[in-house]
């Protein structure tokens, strides 16, 4: 084939093929969790790890720990502002800046009592939110023990 022809044929290729692969999409769509999913991903974990640094003492991992959860629910403001009727951003701004940044004070007087109360405080707003949501039965806890999800109360008719 003469190098002229060669060139014809290719851009004859490409003209057939690319539109082809265009319309086939981005192969890899966003995946955008819901407020649910985000929960369930980032904060739920995040609040166990929090109250496992402090059954362990671990002031060094409390202490980035309890950042990572103040980031996640910031992230979560942003991404689901509103959930129905929920004023999501507003809650989490208005419930949890507090208790978050009193357990920031104690990690850094290792105080445990503090801790302690700032994190039942903290807990008590996650309920306080699932409550106003109208999901009284997702009842956040302290966690118990250490095992998976130890921070959730699976027991039927928890407040
Ligand atoms: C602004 C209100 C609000 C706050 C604050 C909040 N949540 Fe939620 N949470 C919700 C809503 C609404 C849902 C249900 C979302 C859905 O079904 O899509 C939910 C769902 C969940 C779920 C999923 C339940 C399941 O078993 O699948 C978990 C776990 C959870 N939240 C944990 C927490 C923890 C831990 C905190 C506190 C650190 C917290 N939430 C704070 C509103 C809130």
């Amino acid at each position: 084939m003469s190098s002229r022809r060669q060139t014809i044929v290719f851009a004859l290729i490409a003209t057939a093929v690319l539109p082809l692969t265009i319309a086939q999409g981005d192969p890899s769509p966003a995946y955008r969790p819901g407020l649910g999913d985000l929960m369930t991903m980032t904060v739920q974990p995040r609040h166990l790890k929090v109250g496992l640094a402090l059954e362990h003492r671990n002031w060094a991992y409390a202490a980035f720990e309890v950042h990572e959860l103040e980031e996640a629910l910031e992230h979560v403001a942003r991404l689901v502002p509103k959930w129905r009727d929920l004023d999501v951003a507003g809650l989490i701004k208005g419930s949890t800046t507090a208790p978050l940044e009193a357990m920031e004070e104690a990690v850094k007087a290792k105080d445990v009592a503090r801790f302690n109360e700032a994190y039942g405080q903290l807990t008590a707003a996650c309920n306080a939110c699932h409550q106003s949501a109208k999901l009284e039965m997702i009842v956040i806890q302290v966690p118990k023990g250490g095992g998976p999800f130890a921070n959730q109360d699976f027991r039927p008719g928890r407040p």
